[in-house]
């Protein structure tokens, strides 16, 4: 593997199409490798447009503006940070030779509930929740028959719990269809229906596919709170027979999707027992914890991975991440208690930069380290506590 001069006659060029938080460390991780960087969002100044060579703010569900963004960049690499995208012009990217991360066929099968959870399931019979598919109301009720209560409803196309409602009763139906159909990201009315899953815990097992074989990160566990992550840290405590399950289960499913790169392979634990719930196949918010506990982060795994480089998964100290979220409406905020955050012992902070706030938006995370999990938890708490996006003071802009 050769890495050009980024900016000069022959660079090595990444696309990134996706700009968040998770796609600005994956931007600073090839940036410290070299690798021109340009970032592609619905939106001017994402995160990753901030650390880019250049960047780019398109509507990337568009196969048409997509592949004329592609051809005109004509990137190494085009790397998906996010679910939404045309996956149909990748398909064609990859097949006229460029490649795409992993494979095209992965992040096609990964944006919709159906293609991973037939895979899994039904192809590599992988132990999942009991499910069903339905594409209206009456469909609806037939599968919740099928699957039983407690269940969860979910939107096949759907990202950070959109759409999704727990049904305990019969009388819940109605309003969980509504709610999916209103709060998908699509059009599309389909949904899946699973089985309440009642876990002693949920761990993400990062899986590295890289030139060297298939690799595993120390297990991390998670706490979900309105369908996004607040806390992870690592490495979550597990039975050998259960920390032996996520790996085959991770190991056979990603390499069924293929390619290189980090694969985030969400799981549900009870007892010695492991299902498998879903997988982005990119790095994952939960894996944020690895910029405190890992020698390489899940993003310099990433960047590493693809470009054919040698991996290190090793656990460098236990550690955890505590989310720091915006609290409200705000336009260009400022951010206060920074330096108290930074005073908590082992504690370290990003900043995403996004130019605005909404009460649930993730606007941070703090990330702490220290000799045992608990004592890490509590560091990124207090840590991520301490940060207070706020109202930008009402005044003139500063000349740049
Ligand atoms: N079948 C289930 N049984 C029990 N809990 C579930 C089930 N499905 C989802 N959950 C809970 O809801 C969370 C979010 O579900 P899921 O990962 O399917 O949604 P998502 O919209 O893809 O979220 P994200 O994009 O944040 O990963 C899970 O991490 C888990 O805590
Ligand atoms: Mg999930």
């Amino acid at each position: 593997m050769r890495i050009g001069t980024p900016l000069g006659p022959d660079p090595t060029r990444v696309l990134l199409l996706g700009s968040g938080e998770l796609g600005k460390e994956v931007a600073i991780a090839f940036q410290r490798l070299g690798v021109e960087v340009v970032a592609v969002d619905r939106y001017p100044h994402a995160p990753a447009h901030q650390v880019a060579h250049r960047w780019h703010a398109i509507d990337m569900t568009d196969p048409v503006t997509l592949a004329t963004l592609i051809e005109q960049e004509s990137p190494d690499l085009v790397v998906p940070e996010i679910e939404a995208i045309a996956t149909n012009a990748l398909t064609e990217i990859e097949a006229a030779g460029t490649t795409v991360v992993p494979t095209a066929r992965a992040t096609r099968l990964t944006m919709d509930r159906e293609g991973i959870r037939r895979l899994a399931a039904e192809e590599l019979g992988l132990p999942t929740s009991p499910y069903a598919f339905a594409d209206t109301l009456d469909e609806v009720h037939a599968a919740v028959t099928r699957i039983g209560l407690p269940c969860v409803l979910k939107p096949v196309i759907s990202s950070s719990g959109k759409g999704q409602s727990v049904l305990k009763s019969p009388d819940d139906v109605e309003a969980a269809w509504d709610h999916a159909r209103t709060a998908g990201r699509v059009a599309d009315p389909r949904v899946i229906v699973e089985g309440f899953v009642e876990f002693d815990y949920e761990v993400t097992q990062l899986t590295v596919r890289h030139a060297g074989g298939t690799s595993f990160c120390a297990p991390i566990g998670h706490l979900q709170a309105h369908g996004d992550y607040i806390e992870s840290w690592q490495p979550q405590p597990m039975s050998d027979a259960a920390a032996a399950a996520s790996r085959d289960v991770a190991g056979r499913l990603t390499e069924s999707l293929g390619g290189y790169g980090v694969f985030g392979v969400e799981l549900f634990v009870r007892g010695d027992e492991v299902l498998f719930s879903e997988v982005s196949p990119r790095p994952h918010d939960t894996g944020l914890v690895t910029l405190a506990t890992q020698r390489l982060s899940e993003f310099e795994l990433h960047a590493r991975a693809v470009l054919g480089l040698p991996v290190d998964t090793a656990l460098h100290s236990p550690g955890a991440s505590a989310v720091v979220y915006g609290g409200g409406d705000m336009v260009a905020p400022a951010y206060e208690g920074v330096a108290d955050a930074l005073t908590v012992p082992g504690a370290d902070l990003r900043l995403f930069g996004k130019p605005d706030a909404t009460e649930r938006r993730r606007m941070g995370v703090a990330v702490a380290h220290a000799d045992d999990v608990d004592t890490a938890r509590s560091r990124a708490r207090e840590a991520a506590a301490h940060v207070r996006p706020v109202p930008a003071p009402q005044r003139a802009g500063r000349a740049r």
